[in-house]
């Protein structure tokens, strides 16, 4: 058999799955399976992960392994623990496992896995200085508040984990995060603070990110108003970077550095410096817990054989959806409050790696990664879930739920959990017109009225749906559950052939708005395009200011 022929027919395996498995209601594969729960659920801790309700059977699910395998994704994964550079239009290496397990480069580079570990012992040796008050403002006073300037990885993370690990939050530190533009945020927030209470980090891996730099400008503006000495800035700044030199051009000194390396992608940073307003907030123990348990992803990530590899089940399982089903977008519904950030988390990391269009060699790709979006339930069920019963529009689901709720409100967690499960089995489920019907008529309609009404209350159900069982929600885990994301964003970026590690796409809006900005500066407007020229007439006008 020629490569070519070997080729297509791994995609011929995958489409007479496709049209075999298609042919029947997911409730008919239940019925048709009886350990098919069992079969399609797998335990890997904190986890558990069914994906029964998935529209596979035994065929499509080896046919998925096979292409995995097809897609060399077990090599490419050591490529990227060991240092190569796979990152080809950077020319970089992806090494953000290694902030949490530096042992994995020791041999093949030893002085960076030194640089490692150094940096992460400076940065949770300064936040133990800090919680534990002996570092103090430079009119010693304790350090209350932290201001922390920072916008994409290096805000959502550590934006994230925070609310997430709320019980972990530190009473005595407030972390305050800084990453849009926006006048309003500033002014209330700089308004409730001192100056001499205040530690303000600049999280910017390429220290050029023009909303970081403003705001950065405007806040030590703030800053020298109560506190003009040069001095001062040495107690109360800090950056977090991978340009040093600009960062003490700015005036931050060398020892309120910590540095950051290019092999960790922005959104695959809150295990490197970034993560300092995190561990400021939780401590030095519970960020090492994070890394902890991110590492035993990894490890699993690494080990396990590919048909009981959870990320690369969750990727597979994507890539089937979008190829075969159609499906374009993806809906991560976290039953938890405290994970209410994790959707706007996972849209950065998702859709800033896998949103390319080409491959390697510059060819175009059939497929990016998906949509990705999300809430937090039960909000969900009384908002957008109403389309997906009964709606015309579909998406992949991934519905994640902690086993263990507050303890001191367990009426709530169970109603929580029941919520959780019965929307996934409506969606499985549905109800049939005869069911609708019957129900009507139960309730006392006579067959005409319960035959109309019946029409507004069928739902089809026969949607997939992933659940995601977290045992508790703790510092080990949601490292865990990161790093199980981005593994399964690794995985898809190699079923889709992208390169999941730069972000070309960032740079045109960027670069087309310091143009703006500068006419704007400068009134000089003839340049812009007519639709853009005349929105900035309007604005001008109504804003009573001369942008
Ligand atoms: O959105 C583009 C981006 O470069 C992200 O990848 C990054 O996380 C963010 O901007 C902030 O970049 P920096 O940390 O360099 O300021």
């Amino acid at each position: 058999m020629t490569q070519n022929s070997k080729d297509q027919s791994i995609f011929d395996v995958l489409e007479t799955a496709a049209i075999e498995v298609k042919k029947r209601h997911l409730m008919t594969l239940f019925s048709e399976q009886p350990n098919r729960a069992h079969t399609y659920s797998l335990n890997v801790e904190p986890f558990f992960l069914d994906y029964s309700k998935q529209a596979i059977n035994k065929n499509a699910f080896k046919a998925l392994i096979n292409f995995a395998k097809y897609k060399e994704l077990e090599a490419k994964r050591d490529a990227m623990f060991q240092g190569e550079k796979i990152n080809h239009t950077e020319n970089r290496a992806v090494l953000h496992t290694a902030l949490r397990d530096s042992s994995q480069i020791t041999n093949s580079f030893p002085q960076t896995s030194l640089e490692i570990e150094s940096t992460k012992t400076k940065m949770l040796n300064f936040v133990d200085a800090v919680t534990s008050q002996k570092h103090l403002g430079h009119t010693g006073k304790v350090i209350t508040d932290v201001i922390s300037i920072g916008i994409g990885g290096s805000f959502f993370g550590p934006k994230m984990l925070q609310s997430a690990l709320i019980k972990h939050n530190n009473n005595q530190i407030k972390i305050h995060y800084l990453a849009n533009i926006d006048g309003e945020q500033i002014v209330h927030l700089l308004d409730s603070l001192n100056p001499e209470t205040c530690l303000v980090i600049v999280a910017s891996k390429s220290w050029t990110t023009a909303e970081t730099q403003l705001n950065a400008q405007s806040v030590l503006k703030w800053f020298n108003n109560t506190l003009p000495q040069k001095e001062a800035i040495k107690k109360h700044w800090v950056a977090l970077t991978a340009k040093s030199k600009q960062a003490e051009e700015f005036g931050i000194q060398a020892s309120m550095i910590f540095p950051m390396w290019d092999f960790v992608g922005g959104r695959y940073s809150v295990w490197s410096t970034i993560g300092l307003p995190l561990a400021l907030s939780i401590g030095s123990k519970a960020f090492i817990q994070i890394l902890e348990g991110a590492a035993s992803i990894d490890k699993h990530f690494r080990e396990a054989p590919l048909d009981k590899n959870m990320p690369v089940i969750m990727a597979l399982l994507g890539y089937w959806q979008q190829e075969y089903f159609n499906l374009n977008n993806l809906m991560v519904l976290p039953y938890s409050h405290n994970l209410k950030s994790l959707p706007a988390y996972l849209q950065q990391l998702d859709m800033e790696s896998n949103g390319k269009a080409v491959n390697s060699t510059g060819d175009e790709v059939k497929n990016s990664g998906p949509i990705l979006w999300g809430a937090e339930g039960t909000n969900c069920q009384h908002s957008f879930m109403q389309l997906f019963h009964q709606g015309k529009q579909s998406s992949m689901i991934d519905f994640i739920l902690p086993a263990k709720g507050h303890e001191q409100y367990q009426a709530q967690h169970k109603l929580m959990i029941a919520n959780c499960l019965a929307q996934a089995q409506a969606l499985l489920q549905g109800k049939t017109l005869t069911q609708a019907t019957n129900e009507l008529l139960a309730t006392g309609l006579n067959q005409e009225q319960a035959n109309d009404l019946a029409k507004h209350k069928t739902m089809p159900g026969n949607t997939s749906s992933n659940m995601l069982i977290i045992e508790e929600i703790t510092p080990h885990s949601m490292g865990a559950l990161l790093a199980l994301y981005e593994h399964k964003v690794f995985c898809q970026g190699i079923f889709f052939d992208v390169n999941s590690f730069d972000q070309w796409g960032v740079e045109l809006g960027k670069s087309l708005g310091k143009n703006l900005l500068d006419c704007m500066e400068t009134s000089q407007t003839e340049s812009l395009d007519p639709s853009t020229s005349n929105l900035l007439d309007y604005i001008n006008k109504k804003s009573e200011q001369t942008y």
